[in-house]
């Protein structure tokens, strides 16, 4: 078969649309929302504080149940010190609460939330990355607006590195 010229015109065409196509999906992949990491291994590190909301707590919808805090070795540097470097990464671990007999114990998970520092990626919301896992899901992300939804109530401790909790003896 000869190779007519539409046909070498077409061939061109289709490879420039799509190296154009690799390259804009490849930049897409650099600029996108940037996305805090799932905290594996998490059960391991510090145990900083846990705490229980109760039905009576303006909170208990959202945060109802108990939750404890983790910090990793630099968010433990980071609570001694006042200042989180970037690598930094706590999580709070909420979970739901069953009670029998008196006695309250520790339910199904409800989700973990996470602030990953990284004052690069996350300039905009203090330097942290902020995300919520449903469940015990690695890959369920259920944050829509992480600054609204997480930032904005977190800026009331900006004195303190924008985190809320402290260590304890
Ligand atoms: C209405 C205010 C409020 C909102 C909204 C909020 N937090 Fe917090 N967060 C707190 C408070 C208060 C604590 C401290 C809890 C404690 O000491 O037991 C806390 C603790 C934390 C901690 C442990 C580190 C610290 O600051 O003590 C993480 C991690 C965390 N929140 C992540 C998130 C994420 C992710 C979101 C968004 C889904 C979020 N928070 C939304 C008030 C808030």
């Amino acid at each position: 078969m000869k190779h007519s010229p539409i046909l070498a015109l077409t061939v061109i065409l289709c490879t420039t649309a799509l190296s154009s196509f690799l390259v804009a999906a490849s930049s897409a992949q650099v600029s996108m929302p940037d996305s805090v990491l799932y905290p594996e291994g998490y059960r391991e590190w510090m145990h900083v504080k846990s705490a229980l909301i109760t039905p009576q707590s303006r909170g208990f919808k959202r945060f109802g149940g108990l939750h404890h805090i983790y910090a990793n070795a630099k968010a433990v540097a980071g609570y001694r010190t006042g200042v989180f470097a970037d690598g930094a990464v706590i999580v709070a671990d909420f979970l739901e609460t069953q009670e029998k007999d008196g006695d309250v114990s520790e339910g199904k998970r409800r989700f973990i939330d996470v602030m990953q520092k990284d004052s690069k990626r996350f300039a905009q919301t203090g330097g942290w990355g902020f995300e919520e896992f449903s469940g015990d899901s690695k890959t369920e992300r259920t944050l829509i607006n992480p600054a609204k939804e997480c930032f904005q109530c977190h800026t009331s401790k900006q004195e303190s590195g924008f985190v809320f909790s402290a260590l304890r003896k």
